[in-house]
């Protein structure tokens, strides 16, 4: 039997602290070997795209399999299911929606990577594309660190409104006219557009400031000028996808302009970040493992709370 998670379900399911930590497990955890594989292929529509991504991760007896649609003017923007197969017999143990698993391990995986490279005590927030994926980091973050000021641009007015009504935390958030004027004083700035120009340059952040960029996810896709990332420290989740797919590459920049990876700084092999005054970058491309990590984390919780329904595809 295979069991059904609809969005609802996997809300009432989650919860930031267990999918936190099962993310850190997975940066920490011994590498299988296994290149990390997606494959994307660009759809007729402005910025659509569809994306096949594979994800195993050593620790999780299980593997996923996301098919996800990229639709930039739908809401939710991404969608899809994500299959959760057991490893050893390739069972269907669950169908899950990937709208939600996709932001939660986004959003979480990248307020991880902001507070370990941002300064201890950056608590200004700058968010620039207030939508899903953003939303999700600043709920991460929040459980890792104070967020005591918070500044929201988007180019749909509405959206950066109602964002911040949601996540300001009792506190007035500032709504800023664009990215520049939102980055200016920022300690830390979330960037989750669809922009195919850069949104930031050299010299739009204070000195000090870490930026965490995720819209760059495919070619083409960028938020960040190669003058910013070659004067910055950049980390990125995977060089390889950075290259391929993400920041580094469509800035013309190659794997020796990032400082290591996400992993790296966890294990505690590389810094991610060298002194107070240095701007420091989180740059990912988004890791198949991480949709197996909040894929086992759901199913689990729903076997034990007699969440989702049963279905037999087989029969
Ligand atoms: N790196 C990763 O791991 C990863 C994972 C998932 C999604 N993504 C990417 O993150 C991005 C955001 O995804 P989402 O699901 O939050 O989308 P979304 O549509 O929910 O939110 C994006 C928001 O950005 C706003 N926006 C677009 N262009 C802007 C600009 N130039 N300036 C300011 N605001 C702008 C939109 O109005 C919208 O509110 C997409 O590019 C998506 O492909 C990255």
């Amino acid at each position: 039997m295979t069991l059904l998670l609809s969005g609802s379900d996997l809300s009432q399911l989650l919860d930031v602290t267990s999918c936190l930590n099962a993310i850190r497990d997975g940066f920490t955890a011994v590498s299988s070997g296994i290149e990390a594989q997606r494959v994307s292929t660009a759809l007729p529509g402005p910025g659509s795209a569809t994306a096949l991504i594979p994800g195993l991760v050593e620790g999780i007896p299980a593997y996923t399999v996301k098919v996800n649609a990229k639709f930039p003017a739908s809401r939710p923007a991404l969608r899809g299911v994500v299959c959760l197969h057991d490893i050893a017999s390739g069972e269907l143990l669950a169908l899950l929606d990937s709208a939600t698993v996709t932001a939660w391990r986004t959003g979480l995986a990248a307020a991880i990577g902001t507070d370990a490279m941002a300064g201890s005590a950056a608590g200004t927030v700058a968010v620039i594309g207030a939508g899903t994926q953003a939303g999700l980091v600043l709920r991460g973050l929040k459980a890792l660190r104070l967020v005591d000021r918070l500044v929201v641009c988007d180019v749909d007015p509405a959206r950066g409104s109602s964002f911040a009504a949601v996540h300001a935390g009792g506190r007035t958030a500032v709504i800023a006219a664009d990215a520049r004027e939102a980055a200016r004083d920022a300690d830390i700035v979330i960037v989750a557009t669809w922009s195919r120009v850069p949104l930031l340059d050299d010299g739009d952040m204070g000195p000090g400031a870490h930026v965490t960029a995720l819209g760059a996810d495919e070619p083409g896709k960028t938020e960040l000028s190669a003058a910013l990332l070659r004067s910055a420290r950049v980390i990125v989740d995977d060089t390889r996808l950075a290259v391929t797919s993400g920041a580094l590459g469509t800035a013309g920049l190659s794997a020796g302009d990032a400082a290591g990876t996400l992993a790296d700084v966890l294990r505690g092999t590389v810094p991610g970040r060298t002194s107070d005054s240095e701007i420091t970058i989180y740059a990912p491309v988004g890791l198949p493992w991480q949709d197996l990590a909040l894929a086992w984390t759901a199913y689990q919780q729903a076997l034990r709370a007699g969440i989702g329904r049963h279905f037999d595809f087989l029969a």
